[in-house]
């Protein structure tokens, strides 16, 4: 029987990653982190110049699926590219959000250890509220359960 996903301990450890078009807001979110006590690691970018957001959508992906933080935030200009990169690597789902709605139920029904956003297509505060709803929010298991699984047999069948 199912008894639950993982019920995390707050604080967490939690890997932050953008690219040049998401610095801004990456820091944003890590300040806010930092302000709530949890344990966030800035794996960049650090600044306006123009890099490759695979890089950092990978890099946040592996410190997820090797279980040194819980969770990662992925940023870049519409939170689509990188989460297509960190979704690579193995163990990894990660779920581009738009508002609290999609972030709780990224936790809820995907179970995503990766939340990604978009600097250019969300605001400042509607991204902050966004992650708390995500990392409030617990996997609701049951039907999901088996819906994950079957994700986790395509990664092992590819
Ligand atoms: C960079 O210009 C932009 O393409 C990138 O941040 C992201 O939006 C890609 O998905």
């Amino acid at each position: 029987m199912w008894t639950g996903g993982p019920h995390y301990t707050y604080p967490v450890r939690i890997a932050l990653g953008s690219d040049h078009a998401a610095v801004v807001l990456k820091d944003l979110l890590l300040a806010h982190l930092v302000e709530l006590g949890h344990d966030a690691i800035d794996l960049g970018t650090h600044g306006p110049e123009s890099v490759d957001y695979p890089d950092f959508g990978a890099a946040v992906g592996r410190l997820v699926a090797s279980g040194e933080v819980e969770f990662g935030v992925c940023c870049c200009g519409t939170g689509m590219g990188i989460a297509i990169a960190a979704n690579k690597i193995h163990g990894v789902r990660a779920a581009t959000v738009h508002d609290v709605t999609t972030a709780r139920l990224a936790r809820e029904h995907n179970e995503a250890n990766v939340i990604c956003f978009g600097e250019r297509v969300i605001g400042p505060v509607v991204a902050i509220d966004a992650l708390d709803a995500f990392l409030a929010a617990t996997f609701a298991g049951g039907r999901h359960e088996r819906r994950i699984e079957k994700i986790q047999r395509l990664e092992e069948t590819q």
